[in-house]
């Protein structure tokens, strides 16, 4: 089986209702980054913090994977298929898609801030200063802010250096390093760009671009792949 490996973004679950960070309208018009998503803003006001990943995951618990999602699940039929997800929902895994890796972390756990090896399921959408971990210290959401590491991009990268097609979908390409990822693809790999207002990446070599949204563009590339395995 030909390995298919997918990079995506917010915008994969727009169409799901989850907002976008950069577009207009997006998360970081609304917000700071420097308020609510890196470990200084953890250590100054951990109260919002919290409420603003806890105001995520309710409208998560609210949201359902949509024909993108979906599609790429259907692809496993005849493809190996492994996902690279920027996003912190759990729409890939909803959509049947077996194989996922979070490279920003995922939004229903959380993490003890004392062993990051302790790892729990949120139970619900609410997680409060005061919540511990079986050490005893304060959990907080399993999350990679700003300033981090990213620990994954290490998979990430090797996964995208054996790909035999390499599919983006739904990111400004703007934060590294995932927006790098794609350098690690063989030049020779067949590319597809799925974003109705892409990045310009047009250096990158047999890459093309289908201007649409996830939920029209991802079904018709999966049926022009199904047909051609
Ligand atoms: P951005 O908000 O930066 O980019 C969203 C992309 O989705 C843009 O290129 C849009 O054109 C596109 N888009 C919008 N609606 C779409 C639709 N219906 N179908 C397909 N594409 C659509 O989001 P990301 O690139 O995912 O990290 O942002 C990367 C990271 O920055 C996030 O993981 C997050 C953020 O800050 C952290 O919080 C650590």
């Amino acid at each position: 089986m030909k390995k298919v490996v997918v990079l995506t973004g917010a915008g994969i679950s727009a169409e799901s209702g989850i907002k976008t960070f950069r577009d207009s309208g997006g998360l970081w018009e609304e917000y700071r980054i420097e308020e609510v998503a890196t470990p200084q803003a953890w250590g100054r006001d951990p109260y919002l913090v919290q409420e603003f990943y806890n105001q995520r995951r309710k409208q998560l618990l609210e949201a359902e994977p949509n024909a993108g999602h979906i599609a790429l699940a259907r692809l496993e039929e005849k493809y190996n298929v492994r996902i690279i997800t920027q996003n912190v929902d759990d729409l890939h895994e909803r959509g049947g898609s077996t194989r996922v890796l979070h490279l920003h972390g995922e939004l229903k756990k959380a993490r003890s801030t004392s062993d990051p090896d302790l790892i729990y399921e949120i139970d619900g959408w609410e997680l409060k200063m005061g919540d511990t971990c079986e050490k005893g210290s304060q959990l907080r959401p399993h999350i990679v802010w700003f300033g981090e590491a990213v620990p994954n991009i290490i998979y990430a990268a090797r996964l995208a250096s054996e790909a035999d097609i390499f599919i983006v979908v739904g990111t400004s390409m703007a934060v590294y390093p995932a927006a790098g990822l794609i350098d690690y693809v063989p030049q020779q790999v067949p590319k597809y760009l799925i974003d109705p207002n892409a990045a310009n990446i047009s250096w990158i070599r047999n890459l093309t671009v289908i201007a649409e949204k996830a939920g029209i563009g991802v079904p018709k590339l999966v049926e022009k792949l199904l047909a051609e395995a």
